[in-house]
């Protein structure tokens, strides 16, 4: 573990304004291979994560574009950023009036990152830095998950634990550029929009974000 996840992220990162998000500043880097080889040397872990914290992912994009679009989504409203990396939604979140907003998010550096980016942003967003997918719903008017299908294990348990939120009255957005294990099935389009990323994560510059729900529960048919 790095000794201070707080500095790692503040050597590796320049504050600088994310495309797109007219006012939203976020501390990001240029290049994922060279800063994720950074942090297989802080930690001494060869299977460190990628530095997701580093970036605006276009799923967060879309959903920040979406809050600037509809704040009624979230104004007065407490909201958990799940998988919050940089800390973007729940930030775009505070922006667009939310009472409250909380980044869970499981790796250290984005914890530091989501705390920097909020200061940076002049709001106060609580960070939760441990894996809550095996709890129940969380304390929440609504959860923002942005760009969370691209890996199969995450994706196999954050479908049922968003479910059980929804089941509670939580409203749930999710935000995604059509990553592989995005569960479509399940999901309602509420919006799409053209957010502006970077080739260093994506296929191109410009990609389509949308933001989806859950779609209602399929009733057994009766008898
Ligand atoms: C692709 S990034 C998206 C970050 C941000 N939401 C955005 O759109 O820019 C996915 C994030 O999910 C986090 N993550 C992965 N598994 C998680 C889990 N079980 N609980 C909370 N966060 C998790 C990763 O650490 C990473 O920061």
């Amino acid at each position: 573990m790095a000794a201070s996840p707080r500095a790692f992220v503040l050597r590796q990162t320049t504050l600088r304004p994310v495309p797109g998000l007219d006012g939203l500043r976020l501390h990001l880097a240029d290049e994922v291979l060279p800063l994720w080889h950074a942090v297989q040397l802080e930690t001494g872990d060869p299977d460190a994560p990628l530095p997701y914290w580093a970036f605006a992912w276009s799923g967060g994009l879309a959903i920040a574009h979406h809050l600037r679009v509809d704040p009624t989504l979230v104004a007065g409203r407490r909201v958990v950023d799940l998988g919050s990396g940089s800390g973007l939604c729940a930030i775009a979140a505070l922006e667009a009036g939310a009472s409250e907003a909380t980044g869970i998010d499981i790796d250290p550096f984005a914890a530091a990152a989501i705390a920097l980016n909020a200061r940076a942003a002049g709001r106060r967003v609580r960070v939760v830095r441990r894996d809550v997918l095996g709890d129940g719903p969380p304390d929440a008017d609504v959860i923002l998950a942005g760009d969370c299908w691209y890996e199969a294990g995450l994706a196999t348990r954050l479908l049922p634990w968003l479910g059980r939120a929804r089941e509670r009255g939580i409203e749930v957005l999710m935000g995604d550029p059509g990553r592989r294990y995005l569960p479509l099935d399940e999901l309602v389009e509420l919006a799409r929009y053209e957010v502006r990323t970077t080739t260093e994560l994506e296929d191109l510059e410009r990609k389509d974000g949308r933001v989806y729900t859950l779609a209602p529960p399929t009733r057994a048919p009766s008898r």
